[in-house]
């Protein structure tokens, strides 16, 4: 039986990636949690962490904004080596040189706002049903939610962390 793992309120899993997402850099407890080695991580595609619980949708968005130099906001449920999991509050960021070139990627991951894991658990079980009519069904089904709550992506998981 998979179990959850929970975070800490002082933890912080943190990576670098280069341009093609490929991971450079991982910090302890980003192997802490995953239980992986440097070695198992170092310039792999960071989906080895990739639980299937976590809609297309949400990465697509994810590196769409990259891709435009934003940065994103997003709750991901993460694998561990053994298939435990753990939920994560995650802030990826596009870093640039001097001329606004995107040279690689970062992420900083800490403890989730439990009541908001409520609402995205069941906000990813829906885009889940709604991709498997196409990708763009799931991107139109956080579209509308999003809209629904009158916030844009980045201010309603923001605001879910910030929630009582
Ligand atoms: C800096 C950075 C950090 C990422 N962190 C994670 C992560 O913790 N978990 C995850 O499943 N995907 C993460 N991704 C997204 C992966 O690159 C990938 O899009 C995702 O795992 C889906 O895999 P797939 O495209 O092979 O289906 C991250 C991407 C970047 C650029």
């Amino acid at each position: 039986m998979s179990k959850e793992i929970f975070l800490k309120e002082d933890t912080l899993i943190t990576s670098k990636t280069d341009l093609k997402g490929l991971i450079v850099y991982a910090n302890n407890d980003f192997l802490k949690y995953a239980d992986f080695s440097m070695k198992d991580v170092l310039h792999k595609p960071h989906n080895i962490v990739r639980h299937q619980d976590m809609p297309k949708t949400v990465f697509k968005f994810l590196w769409d904004y990259m891709k435009e130099g934003k940065e994103i906001f997003a709750y991901v449920k993460n694998k561990t080596k053994n298939n435990d999991y753990y939920w994560v509050f995650a802030n990826v960021t596009p870093s640039m040189d001097t001329n606004n070139n995107i040279i690689g990627y970062y992420s900083v991951r800490r403890m989730p706002n439990r009541k908001a894991i409520e609402t995205i658990e069941k906000l990813y079980s829906d885009l889940l049903k709604a991709e498997q009519q196409g990708i763009n069904k799931g991107v139109e089904a956080l579209k509308d939610f999003c809209k629904s709550t009158g916030k844009t992506y980045n201010e309603l998981i923001f605001s879910l962390q910030n929630s009582k």
